[in-house]
């Protein structure tokens, strides 16, 4: 439903944010090359108070109008990010980035809108969403909200009846991994999914086998091994074990989701085996996203190794970065449309934080940045090798996720009548990424060393990099 699940921070949002926008409400964007995920043409986009109202070429405007030239350059709907956790508590700390500190990390990157995971208190949604509404509060962009649900009972069902038809939310993300905390077992799991059947609301998934990951965990400490390379290896790992495990529980899933007749989507798809499940179920005829993160996209486990802790745990997070190679895969499958979107999960803890596992990577909090790094990193890694179109790259950043979570064509398009969540992107810059110039809390960078181009989202108060 078109509702309330996303709250407008609208475009004044100066004065909260601490930064100042352009006194004109009107402004044209000259001379730019603007890309829709199904086409692209030299044209102005004229905006008014935060609305696109035209888009054509030789666009004729008064004095009272701010114009920018960009001439060269890409003018495309701003990133919508699927996957974020902001201000969450998580694993016995909260992140670092908080729904100021985050969007603006966002926008510094060149993403508009973001969705976060509500995570429920002691169960109930209810408590969960009062919670985030006043997490939220800080904010000064564009967001959206899916809930995690962390139990299943007859309460919790009866909530998520009150989400979809009073609060506007109306996709849930169901955890097969965390066993202790957050994990629900196929039983629940079946319920849970005839319950979004019922509401018509999207099924999410965190498809790890839980149970295993957990047995593989105390063979590593069994073992000896407690660094964070103990999160990747779990298990002998001639039987690549979590990867394996990635792939079961996804094809659990996707089967169990087939029996119930209803929609899933596969969050933070990181490996091969995960993958190849997606595409065997679509070319089946299920219904089935794939939700790739940027990490998984571009890094590698062999960080994990780094003898230097506080390096290696950086990049924990579940399911874990794989082995080379895994990445190239996934990049293929977005390329060719086996995957659909690409998100962050942006999770982020600093070094004091992540050291809570030094002596059991058990106990690392698990997440990685990236809500300022993605727009950058895709473009760079796939529109630049080639790989995929520029057209192809609005789609797979912006308008795919806005197709799926019922807010497009208001985001994720540049044309008359959309919110001008605009960015203007210059492919003959760039810069390089680094924890000592981003705009996250975070005191390391997963991508310390790695290029992007610059991106401004010139009618929310850019050019950021000025
Ligand atoms: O490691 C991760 N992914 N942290 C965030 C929680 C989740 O599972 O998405
Ligand atoms: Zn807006
Ligand atoms: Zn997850
Ligand atoms: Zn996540």
């Amino acid at each position: 439903s078109e509702s309330s699940q996303f709250c407008d921070a609208g475009i004044g949002y100066g004065e909260s944010c601490g930064v100042s926008s352009s006194s004109s409400t009107k402004l044209l964007i000259k001379g730019g090359t603007v890309v829709n995920a199904h086409e692209m043409e030299v044209a102005d986009v004229y905006v008014e108070d935060g609305i696109i109202v035209a888009v054509r070429p030789n666009i004729k405007v008064g004095d009272d109008v701010t114009v920018l030239d960009a001439t060269g350059k890409f003018v495309m709907p701003g990133g919508i990010d699927p996957h974020t956790h902001l201000d969450m508590e998580f694993m016995g700390s909260g992140t670092i980035d908080d729904f100021f500190s985050g969007q603006a990390a966002a926008l510094a990157g060149g993403t508009t809108m973001h969705i976060d995971f509500v995570i429920p208190v002691n169960g109930s949604l209810l408590s969960g969403l009062e919670a985030y509404e006043k997490k939220s509060k800080k904010s000064c962009m564009d967001y959206g909200f899916h809930m995690a649900i962390t139990k299943w009972d007859e309460v919790v069902s009866k909530e998520m009846e009150i989400m979809v038809n009073e609060k506007g939310i109306n996709s849930f993300k169901f955890f097969m991994a965390y066993k202790g905390s957050f994990m629900i077992n196929d039983e629940l799991l079946l319920q849970a999914f005839k319950k979004c059947k019922s509401l018509g609301a999207l099924a999410m998934v965190h498809a790890e086998n839980g149970d295993a990951v957990y047995e593989g965990q105390r063979r590593m400490i069994e073992l000896g091994i407690t660094g964070p390379e103990g999160h990747a290896l779990s298990s002998p790992q001639w039987l690549n074990f979590r990867k394996r495990l990635e792939g079961e529980a996804t094809a659990r899933a996707i089967k169990l989701a087939g029996f119930v007749n209803t929609p899933l989507y596969v969050v933070h798809v990181m490996s091969i085996d995960a993958m190849e499940e997606i595409s065997k179920a679509r070319k089946s005829g299920l219904k089935v996203i794939g939700e790739p993160v940027v990490s998984g996209l571009v890094l590698n486990d062999s960080w994990l190794w780094d003898p230097d802790f506080i390096t290696a745990a950086k990049y924990v997070m579940s399911p874990p970065i794989r082995a080379a190679g895994h990445g190239k895969a996934l990049q293929a499958a977005l390329s060719m449309g086996t995957l659909q979107l690409v998100g962050t999960d942006h999770c982020t803890f600093n070094s004091t934080q992540k050291a809570l596992g030094i002596d059991d990577f058990q106990k690392i909090p698990n997440g990685v940045n990236g809500i300022e790094e993605r727009m950058h990193l895709v473009w760079d890694t796939m529109v630049e090798s080639g790989q995929i179109s520029v057209t192809d790259y609005v789609r797979v950043t912006s308008t795919e996720c806005a197709r799926i979570f019922n807010i497009y064509p208001r985001k994720g398009a540049i044309r008359a009548g959309s919110d001008a969540d605009i960015i203007i992107l210059n492919p003959n810059s760039s810069f390089e990424i680094s924890a000592k110039s981003h705009h996250s809390r975070s005191d390391t960078n997963v991508y310390e060393g790695w290029r992007g181009k610059e991106a401004t989202a010139p009618s929310l108060g850019g050019p950021w990099w000025l």
